[in-house]
């Protein structure tokens, strides 16, 4: 009895939207949602419920209902109900029994919300974990983790199975969204029923953790997932290295779901020692009932206005990236035509990318040689960048830049001849080679790798202080698995060293050049993630820049992220990925669905398309708070029906003004193009529409009709669309 008393006066501390109820539960509360913990002293932490706000009479109610979950909130191996584990570890003598049982509770305000701390205890070893739940009131997002620590005597405590959190969900319809994709066809939505089994949803690249599926999933529980209702949950691990996301489906083979997420522990084992404490990832959950598109908007804010995005609320500049431009031909005289040609078109920022690098002995004519030497090449650039600077800041822009700086060429770059144990490899093994059969990743588990990876943005921004963007590229995967700095028996700590590594650097980075804009990409898509994006403004989508094939891949990766953070860039025809040609309208459209940006040589513009691009430029600037900033509603998916059409569209907080996109992706004679319902407007507010980027198709646009919020969400709008790759877009204004 004392001690329960103790123990309420330790969790007694209510904050916000959350309470304490009882002893025993913690309920933890954003505007629109609540989780629910029974931490009874001396017994297992227990999950009761995730969902939709509850208030504290309900509590019991949930209990009563039947409904609560009732499970252990961070399940330890082989204890009861025997069903996968959250933590599997291996005591210093051998033994691999684990019983945690709640020692107290902690909550603290933040100034968004609230972090509650359960300490759990084994009962026979002195071996610790604290569950971690950070709620973020606005945003609806809590995000779970744990700490993991011991004081054992007799040595080291092996960490065999390490998840962030686990997470039962309930209902016999629950469909999973997730993504999944490749080099150049990133981010594709697949979404299917859960039933019996389990599903897994990996990264083992070592580096590239968005390259095949990518980190995050929503379970729709009320059937085929929809984009505008239903009860969704989002969940998004904040890692950047490999991961494993497991969905165990049990009872009738559908109506009970396991939900785990953290590090894949594959060739992962670590070995922790006495005092040390390991702190995984964490797993940010959300839950709408304005079903995906709902789920999508709470991370979007989170991201922006929670600081899972870098500088998430600053307006992102228009730029103009060299690559398929002149690829690696870098020389003066085509960059100043670039800069020149970017100003024209009303850009800020130009980016020069791979190619201006090389030392004596190495040139960087290809991707074979000469990472890793960050000098310029000067052959290609004989008066260095500094003219090139000045001629961006002659035409209005700022200045940005290309680095690989976690990676080197094997045998074919300075960095290696001066220091080949900087590089991962097998001892006495041949090297799997990467990109240009010469590229391989250091060692970032070594301090003096993570000074030099360091060193390659200080320096740059030492030199040149007034480059003010840097696109922080990686291209292989952690293929060689051997670290000449961690101890023969430590090798098994390479994936999380690296990714430890990597984070010192970035936050070293990030302390003193808080303002520098970096864009995360590896081989195009795949470090767009939230173990990334703290300390990135934006990422590159994919190295496919066919305007087509973005669709699908901004829609899946407008699930988890906002426009704000996806680079999005008009290229030329025929597209260098897919050979595709459509019309510059259509690239436009797609591009301003997101950080708008020009990748090919605006000299190939013809004047007519020139006049084009720069009203686009022009009204995509006026636009771009909306867009960046808005509430973002998917429509129509590119994915479903005959996938002939796809449309989505922002909306401002306010609901002033919206901006609209339609498409047409394939063309069927005798076919007709649906209505086109709007979402995320007041019904009650009459909207004009002004229709941007006009093609002269000779076809009928609704320039300047105004029409109800009311009409436009329950009726909506015929969209004239000719053949193949037509698209419209409308700016919406409130008119009294
Ligand atoms: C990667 C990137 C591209 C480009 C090249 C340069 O593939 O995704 O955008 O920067 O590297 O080598």
């Amino acid at each position: 009895m004392m001690k329960k008393t103790l123990f309420a006066a330790l969790v007694a501390c209510a904050i916000g939207g959350s309470g304490v109820v009882s002893a025993e539960d913690v309920l933890i509360s954003t505007r629109n949602t609540s989780l629910l913990l029974r931490a009874v002293e001396g017994e297992p932490l227990k999950i009761a419920y995730y969902g939709t706000l509850i208030n504290e009479a309900e509590v019991a109610q949930v209990w009563q209902s039947g409904m609560a979950f009732n499970r252990p909130a961070y399940p330890a191996f082989n204890t009861w109900p025997l069903d996968e584990a959250a933590i599997e570890v291996e005591h210093a003598d051998g033994s691999i029994s684990l019983e945690l049982a709640v020692v107290s509770v902690t909550r603290e305000a933040t100034d968004n919300g609230e972090v509650v701390r359960v300490l759990s205890r084994d009962k026979a070893y002195p071996f610790e974990v604290t569950n971690c739940y950070r709620s973020y009131t606005n945003s609806d997002v809590i995000e779970v983790w744990s700490e993991i620590s011991h004081n054992e005597k007799k040595g080291d405590v092996k960490l065999a199975q390490f998840a962030s959190a686990y997470m039962p969900v309930h209902g016999d319809q629950v469909w999973l969204s997730h993504l999944h994709g490749c080099w150049a066809n990133e981010a594709n939505l697949f979404e299917e029923p859960l039933t019996a089994g389990m599903k897994v949803i990996k990264n083992r690249d070592g580096v590239r953790n968005g390259m095949s599926d990518m980190p995050e999933v929503m379970l729709s529980l009320d059937g085929k997932p929809d984009e505008l209702s239903g009860r969704v949950i989002g969940a998004a691990l904040c890692y950047s290295g490999n991961y494993e996301l497991r969905i165990d489906t049990d009872i009738d083979g559908k109506y009970l779901h396991h939900f785990l997420a953290g590090i894949d522990e594959t060739a992962s084992q670590y070995y922790l020692k006495a005092g040390e404490t390991f702190v995984t990832p964490e797993v940010a959950f959300t839950y709408s009932e304005e079903g995906k598109s709902g789920v999508s908007r709470n991370f979007h804010n989170w991201a922006r206005r929670d600081g899972k995005l870098h500088n998430g609320t600053a307006l992102r500049d228009v730029l103009l990236n060299s690559w398929e431009g002149v690829y690696f031909d870098i020389d003066t005289e085509r960059i100043v035509k670039l800069i020149q040609g970017a100003a024209e078109l009303g850009g800020e920022l130009f980016v020069m990318d791979d190619g201006w690098f090389a030392s004596e002995k190495y040139r960087r004519m290809k991707d074979d040689a000469a990472l890793g030497d960050w000098t310029v090449d000067r052959q290609k650039l004989p008066d260095g960048i500094q003219p090139l600077i000045d001629e961006a800041k002659k035409n209005g822009l700022k200045f940005g830049i290309w680095i690989e700086p976690e990676m080197g060429n094997w045998k074919s770059s300075e960095l290696y001849d001066k220091h080949p144990d900087w590089f991962l490899q097998y001892p006495g093994r041949e090297p799997i080679l990467g990109r240009g059969g010469t590229q391989m990743v250091l060692d970032l588990a070594n301090p003096e790798v993570q000074d030099f990876v360091f060193s390659v943005v200080d320096n740059l921004m030492t030199d040149y202080p007034e480059i003010s963007y840097m696109k922080w590229d990686a291209n292989a995967s952690l293929a060689n698995y051997g670290s000449p700095y961690l101890p023969k028996n430590r090798q098994s700590h390479i994936y999380i060293e690296y990714h430890k590594g990597l984070r010192n650097v970035v936050e070293r980075i990030r302390a003193k050049y808080p303002d520098l804009v970096l864009q995360a990409c590896a081989s195009g898509g795949a470090r767009a993630g939230y173990g990334t994006l703290p300390y990135f403004d934006e990422f590159w989508g994919s190295d496919d820049t066919d305007a087509l094939q973005r669709i699908y891949m901004q829609w899946g990766l407008s699930m988890f992220y906002p426009a704000a953070a996806m680079a999005s860039h008009v290229s030329t025809v025929p597209n260098h990925q897919t050979g595709r040609v459509v019309p510059l309208k259509f690239r436009f459209d797609v591009a301003m669905q997101g950080r708008l940006g020009i990748e090919m040589r605006p000299s190939d513009f013809t004047p007519e398309e020139l006049a084009f691009a720069k009203q686009a430029v022009t009204d995509y600037k006026r636009l771009r708070e909306l867009i960046q900033q808005g509430d973002l509603y998917r429509l129509r998916s590119p994915y479903e029906g005959k996938g002939d059409v796809a449309s989505l569209m922002y909306v401002s907080p306010d609901k002033q003004k919206a901006v609209f996109y339609g498409y047409k992706l394939k063309h069927f004679a005798g076919h007709t193009v649906p209505p086109f319902r709007m979402a995320g407007l007041d019904p009650n507010k009459n909207y004009r529409l002004h229709e941007l980027n006009v093609a002269d198709d000779g076809m009928k646009s609704m320039e300047g009709a105004v029409i109800s919020g009311h009409l436009l969400m329950t009726n909506g709008i015929k969209l004239v669309l000719g053949t193949e790759y037509s698209s419209r877009v409308f700016e919406l204004t409130a008119v009294e």
